[in-house]
């Protein structure tokens, strides 16, 4: 059975941490009409709350991955399951997650996008777990370093569960 362990950030340090990401974004992209490229489905909660902290016009796009295989092991197979909407080519588009782990999924949807030619391609992380990376990413946009924990919550899932909690919390495991 799973139950909710210790919170690692509650929704006040959350906000906080989005409005800070958003004013750095809102800056570097003024005048420049972004798009935001969130990842289903877990970056649906962060995506609509950094939205609204970009103060400059942007539209918004969703892609979700599929990846197979264990996800503590190299050379997963990440396959594009749901593709975006719109054509990239010269938009200045921002890739959204509200986590990396092994970094795989993140790295096979930037060399894909890059491949599309957009203006220009920067990532957003709410939640680095760096040590579990595999691949190495640039991150443009990080909001928290966490340790090696599966947390849930603020959009992330454990068996599909747990994305309504309003707060960042570990998964308590106990058999
Ligand atoms: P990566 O390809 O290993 O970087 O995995 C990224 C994806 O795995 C994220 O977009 C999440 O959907 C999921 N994930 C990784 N770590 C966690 C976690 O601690 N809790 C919930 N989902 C996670
Ligand atoms: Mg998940």
């Amino acid at each position: 059975m799973h139950e909710i362990g210790k919170i690692l950030f509650d929704e006040a340090t959350i906000a906080d941490m989005v409005q800070e990401l958003g004013g750095r974004i809102s800056r570097d992209y003024a005048g420049k009409d972004p798009m935001v490229v969130s990842i289903l489905k877990g970056a649906v909660i962060f995506t609509t709350d950094l939205m609204r902290r970009i103060s400059c016009p942007l539209t918004v796009e969703f892609i979700q991955a599929s990846s197979y295989g264990m996800s503590t092991k190299p050379s997963r197979n990440v396959i594009i399951k749901k593709d975006l909407e719109s054509d990239i080519a010269g938009k200045h588009v921002l890739l959204v997650d509200t986590i990396i782990d092994t970094g795989e999924t993140f790295d096979c949807l930037m060399k894909t996008l890059s491949g599309r030619k957009p203006a220009s391609l920067n990532a957003v992380v709410l939640l680095d777990k760096v040590c579990h990376r595999l691949v190495d990413v640039p991150i443009t946009y990080r909001g928290f370093e966490i340790p090696d924990a599966f947390v849930v919550g603020y959009g992330l899932d454990y068996n599909e569960q747990f994305r309504n909690l309003p707060y960042i919390a570990m998964l308590k495991t106990e058999s």
